[in-house]
């Protein structure tokens, strides 16, 4: 199964797509919470490993919606730092699909290259094995030039992790003797923003989790302050496009009355911006810099 599938479209989901692409604005960035694969392979009577691979077919077919519909950016919560807690039998099966899609990602990086599709893991990957740090590395470095559609798997992933990492590489920094190092006043949030895994992303307009759970589960909870959040009770392997486009419309409808409230926010970034230091050659070094280690770690990591 291909990362984006050949998903044949009737004639009124057809219709029914395009209206929905004139009827309003699209979101930018959709972040999927793809829950219910195990209760869903209960109902089948199949092994929950097959309830996961059926999952990332679903993925599948929401990367092809999503293509189509003009979304530039798509985050999926695949693998919680706190999905380590679950049996070694299901662990060590999810790292088995992991290397099984990564590995089908690179022999398939051209139709990927087509589509422009850049693959960006988000997590602590140095949690994981060594061989599938070695694929994600390898597909993050393969996928880099590529800039349609920006499509961030959060593998090893906690937001609590998230914003522990960014304020660890800030402290790394820190070093009281030296000019070009950061210093105290330096630190606000919108420096320990640019420090999380989603440094280059816009934050998600729409949080989408299947399978009736309302929890946010430490999922993006930085970024997703003024996220539109739909939720769903149809299990992730069973939905359908019809599902998918009730997620858009949630999102047309609900962004109106948050427009307001998001400009407010806009004008306080505006404001802590002009009162930071942020913009100072010393930050902008250090971001640098980070990009920089960030990448040198993929090299090693893809060459190991
Ligand atoms: C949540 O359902 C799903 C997961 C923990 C795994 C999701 C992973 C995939 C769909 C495969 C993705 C793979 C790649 C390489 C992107 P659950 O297990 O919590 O099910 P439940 O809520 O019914 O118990
Ligand atoms: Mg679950």
């Amino acid at each position: 199964m291909s990362w984006v599938s050949d998903y044949q479209y009737t004639c009124l989901q057809k219709i029914a797509f395009h209206a929905l692409q004139l009827s309003g604005l699209i979101p930018h960035h959709i972040a999927f919470v793809m829950d219910g694969n195990r209760r869903f392979a209960r109902s089948k009577h199949i092994d929950k490993i097959e309830g996961h691979s059926r999952g990332f077919s679903k993925l599948a077919d929401v990367l092809r919606w999503c293509l189509d519909m003009g979304i530039r950016e798509v985050t999926t919560f695949a693998f919680s730092i706190e999905n380590f807690k679950r049996s070694n039998e299901e662990v060590e099966g999810l790292f088995n699909l992991a290397r099984e899609k990564f590995s089908k990602l690179l022999e398939e990086s051209n139709r990927l290259d087509e589509h422009g599709i850049r693959i960006r893991v988000i997590g602590n990957i140095e949690l994981l094995p060594a061989d599938l740090q070695r694929l994600i590395a390898t597909a993050m470095l393969r996928t880099e030039r590529n800039d349609k559609l920006f499509l961030n798997v959060a593998f090893a992933y906690t937001s609590r992790d998230e914003i522990t990492q960014a304020l660890e590489s800030v402290l790394k920094d820190h070093n009281d003797d030296d000019d070009d190092a950061l210093q105290p006043t330096d630190i606000n949030e919108r420096l320990l923003e640019a420090c999380l895994y989603t440094r280059h992303s816009p934050p998600p307009d729409l949080v989408f989790r299947t399978s009736g759970e309302t929890r946010l589960s430490d999922f993006m909870m930085w970024q997703i302050k003024s996220s539109v959040l739909y939720f769903t009770n149809v299990l992730w392997p069973q939905i359908t496009i019809w599902n998918f486009m009730a997620g858009i419309v949630a999102y047309q409808r609900d962004r109106c009355r948050i427009e307001d409230y998001k400009r407010e926010e806009r004008l306080h970034s505006a404001q802590l911006a002009k009162s930071s230091d942020f913009y100072s050659l010393r930050v902008q070094k250090f971001l640098h810099k980070m990009d920089a280690n960030r990448r040198k770690l993929l090299i090693a990591l893809a060459s190991n």
